[in-house]
């Protein structure tokens, strides 16, 4: 083990006090949604009763202070990124609305009939459906980079792939597999074809130390609700030379610097993508989280979570032999805390219920992810994520309830 102390931690989230029948809660969903610590509850309620207004619109003292608890947020998270300028950090309500103002202002300015958009097949549908919709708006064509049966990308035709293409999207991390992608090497290819790169951070900024410039993308987008921050806010990362040539998406207040009977002119960055009422709240309760994990150290995470993994695969490979599968790397160190498993042919929904009558909480389904589900030729798997609370001993209380489903199945 890592030294890393989850018993402290535990007692930082209140919900992991809950108690179902008596006994304690085993949350292995954290890819789905993680849960927050006191830390966060207390700057979102603290807050609401000391400090709110409208941000970036009144001169009195109350609405600076929400300003500055806004513009606070926004520096936490471009550090915690790495981000050159923190007005390359735009707000949205989650990881889809950034990707959907990507594909709706990059996309639609830039993409036309005969471009190509090159994609993967293990991407969330957060990172397709925008594209499919350029699609149907402009005829781009959108390519795909393989999957291996190891869970990894096939890079060999990347070269092909990307000769003509104007973008490379990709996933940092897979929130099926766990795969962790080679983002800088896919960015230097993309850029030595003359196409830009863009990252699906969801499952990554909030496992591992992450940084922009080392990373190589042009663009990022993540979730504030995966990284122990509350629903309703997601960042959209970009240079400062691409977000200044991208157009506006929604229009409205705040992201204007004129506007006329005759037309608008927009704001400087960060405020041209953000029309309307800003989130403070949820800024505030994202740069809470973000000073969470950076007191416990990403590089303290990321190990725990490698050593987390490691004991997973092997106890439930040694309880379970061939009558289980892992699907992804089978290297813990080429992949995150997320193990989607398929049991002998017990259904993912079956078994997920079953785990729940122990308490365990894992997500069964395809994911968001039909293509890779397509690929692996699965309808579904049932999928454990671990996070910073989690402990060996969740691991063998998965385990267990696993046990139990096979017997329970048993025919
Ligand atoms: N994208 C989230 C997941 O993988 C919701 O579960």
């Amino acid at each position: 083990m890592t030294g890393f102390d989850t018993d402290r931690i535990k007692k930082d989230f209140p919900i992991l006090d809950r108690r179902f029948d008596g006994e304690r809660l085993v949350y292995l969903d954290s890819a789905a949604s993680s849960q927050r610590p006191n830390a966060v509850i207390d700057a979102m309620s603290d807050y609401y009763r000391t400090s709110h207004a409208n941000a970036n619109r009144g001169a009195y003292k109350l609405a600076v202070e929400a300003t500055d608890a806004l513009e606070k947020g926004r520096a936490n998270v471009a550090r915690f990124i790495g981000a050159p300028h923190v007005h390359e950090v735009i707000f949205t309500k989650n990881a889809t609305e950034a990707m959907n103002l990507f594909a709706r202002s990059w996309g639609d300015a830039n993409v036309g009939e005969g471009d190509a958009i090159v994609l993967t097949e293990m991407e969330h549908h957060a990172n397709i459906v925008p594209w499919h919709q350029l699609r149907e708006r402009t005829g781009v064509e959108l390519r795909w980079v393989p999957v291996d049966d190891n869970g990894e990308l096939d890079l060999s035709d990347l070269d092909r792939l990307l000769d003509g293409a104007k973008l490379l999207s990709v996933s940092a991390m897979s929130n099926v597999l766990g795969t962790l992608n080679p983002i800088r090497r896919l960015a230097d290819a993309a850029h030595a074809a003359g196409a830009i790169c863009a990252a699906d951070a969801s499952q990554y900024v909030p496992h591992l130390p992450t940084d922009v410039t080392e990373l190589g993308v042009d663009a990022m987008f993540f979730t504030g609700h995966k990284m122990l921050g509350p629903t309703g806010i997601g960042v959209m990362w970009g240079t400062t030379e691409l977000l200044e040539a991208m157009p506006p998406f929604l229009g409205g207040g705040d992201m204007i610097l004129q506007v006329t009977k005759d037309g608008f002119t927009t704001a400087d960055l960060p405020h041209k993508f953000e029309a309307g009422t800003p989130s403070v709240a949820e800024v505030v309760g994202l740069g809470a989280a973000v000073e969470y994990l950076e007191a416990l150290g990403m590089e303290n995470v990321r190990a725990h979570e490698v050593s987390l993994t490691a004991y997973a695969m092997r106890t439930l490979t040694e309880r379970f032999g061939d009558d289980i599968t892992i699907h992804g790397p089978a290297e813990p160190a080429a992949r995150g805390g997320v193990l989607s498993i398929i049991y002998k042919d017990v259904h993912a929904h079956d078994l997920s219920q079953v785990l729940d009558g122990r308490n365990v909480c894992v997500r069964s389904g395809h994911h968001c992810a039909k293509p890779l589900m397509q690929k692996l030729d699965v309808a579904a798997t049932a999928r454990a994520s671990m996070y910073v609370y989690n402990d060996e001993a969740d691991v063998d209380m998965l385990a267990d309830a696993i046990d139990e489903a096979g017997d329970f199945f048993a025919f």
